[in-house]
């Protein structure tokens, strides 16, 4: 993939993807036009504004859970929407998790020093510490955690086109959520989940749609991304040992590998859709105002007009202002969640197992998902 985007930030920098009902979805992937993309005011998230026939009333839930998204959202909702929930992820409040963070660490390091043998640094780690984060932030039952593997499962893979299951999985998401709900009201505690069903009770902040909404999107990011930082930051350690070593021996060193993992193997490959508003040139083409406009944000990570040599892993690189949370009014909610998460995770690894390396007799396999760039396993060698 970094190969075809190196020749399309080349020789077609911005390129059509598709074709559909007249319109046209594109991919933009140098580092100046995806910043452009995600600043532009113009390129907006809300389809209804451009198309009569995107949302009706009468559309069932497990259509309205995607469309009344923060992330998927314009001002002034988007501002709205992000207000309630930005509180809890600031990071003075997330700060406040990392003895919590720590505890969930150690014992994920201990059951693998237990096991020992066959370790998959995905499974028995990277995948575990934020679900089990996300869940206690949330109020979310830990012991559900396969299904909710499952339906995120479900909904990212449906950005494949996979039709497979999506509408029975969604719709038991949603009257689980429904379950959930109504246990929480009766029984408040002191979680978001909670939180967000005094907001919905008490005045025109945040409606019943927008509600389920905001809990599927947490949980959807809080279980597809970390979990890929984790095990792509791994990967590309284990990958350039003497950055390994490099960090080994200094492990103050770890705030800036995270940034140089992010960019360098970027979790979400691509900024979520954007719609053009109204006509616009670039590079030569014209953007028609209904077109879908993708940028990529693991090509501009990589685009050595913005970073010297960026085809090179180097966990000192300074400066790094990569793009991998996002950028402008959309950047992403998580950020300072991720980066303690990710930070813990590779102190502790590297603390408890310094000799940890690749298990050579199985190769790290990558999940086939559009959008999402993550590893299926990762074998290791304590
Ligand atoms: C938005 C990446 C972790 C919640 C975004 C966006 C990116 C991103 C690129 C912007 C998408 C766009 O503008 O099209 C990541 C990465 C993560 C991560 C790389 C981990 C390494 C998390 C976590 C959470 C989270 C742990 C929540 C618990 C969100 C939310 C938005 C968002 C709610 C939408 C914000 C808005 O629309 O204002 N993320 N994310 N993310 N992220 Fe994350």
């Amino acid at each position: 993939a970094y190969s075809f985007f190196e020749d399309l930030r080349k020789n077609q920098p911005i390129h059509a993807l598709s074709e559909q009902n007249g319109n046209t979805t594109w991919i933009v992937t140098q580092y100046e036009d995806v910043l452009k993309l995600l600043k532009q005011p113009s390129f907006i998230k809300d389809q209804s504004k451009l198309f009569s026939n995107a949302q009706s009333d009468d559309d069932p839930m497990e259509a309205k859970i995607f469309q009344n998204m923060m992330l998927d959202a314009d001002p002034p909702d988007h501002r709205r929407l992000r207000k309630l929930v930005q509180p809890h992820f600031n990071p003075k409040t997330i700060k406040q998790l990392e003895p919590r963070i720590q505890d969930i660490a150690d014992e994920l390091i201990f059951q693998m020093s237990e096991k020992r043998e066959d370790i998959d640094l995905i499974n028995d780690f990277a995948f575990p510490l934020p679900i089990i984060v996300i869940s206690e932030l949330l109020g979310v039952p830990i012991e559900d955690r396969d299904k909710f593997r499952q339906w995120s499962n479900t909904i990212v893979s449906a950005a494949d086109g996979e039709e497979g299951d999506f509408t029975r999985d969604i719709g038991e998401f949603i009257d689980y959520l429904k379950e959930l709900f109504a246990e929480r009201e009766r029984n408040p505690q002191e979680d978001l989940i909670s939180n967000l069903l005094q907001t919905r009770d008490e005045g025109d902040l945040l409606n019943d749609e927008e509600l389920y909404s905001m809990i599927v999107l947490l949980i959807i990011a809080g279980h597809e991304t970390t979990v890929n930082l984790i095990g792509n930051g791994m990967l590309a350690l284990f990958e350039h040992p003497d950055q390994l070593n490099l960090l080994k021996e200094d492990l103050s060193l770890t705030e800036q590998a995270i940034e140089e993992s992010l960019r360098y193997y970027s979790p979400v490959d691509f900024s979520t859709a954007r719609w053009a508003e109204d006509d616009l040139e670039l590079h030569d083409q014209t953007i028609k105002r209904g077109d879908l406009v993708l940028g990529s944000i693991s090509s501009a990570n990589r685009d050595d007009k913005q970073f010297h040599h960026a085809e090179v892993f180097d966990i000192q690189r300074k400066p790094n202002p990569h793009i991998a949370f996002g950028y402008g009014i959309h950047f992403c909610l998580g950020a300072p969640l991720a980066r303690l998460e990710a930070k813990i995770a590779f102190k502790s690894l590297l603390t408890a197992f310094p000799n940890i390396s690749l298990n050579q007799m199985s190769k790290p396999e990558w999940r086939q998902v559009f959008l999402l760039r993550g590893l299926n396993q990762l074998k290791v060698n304590l």
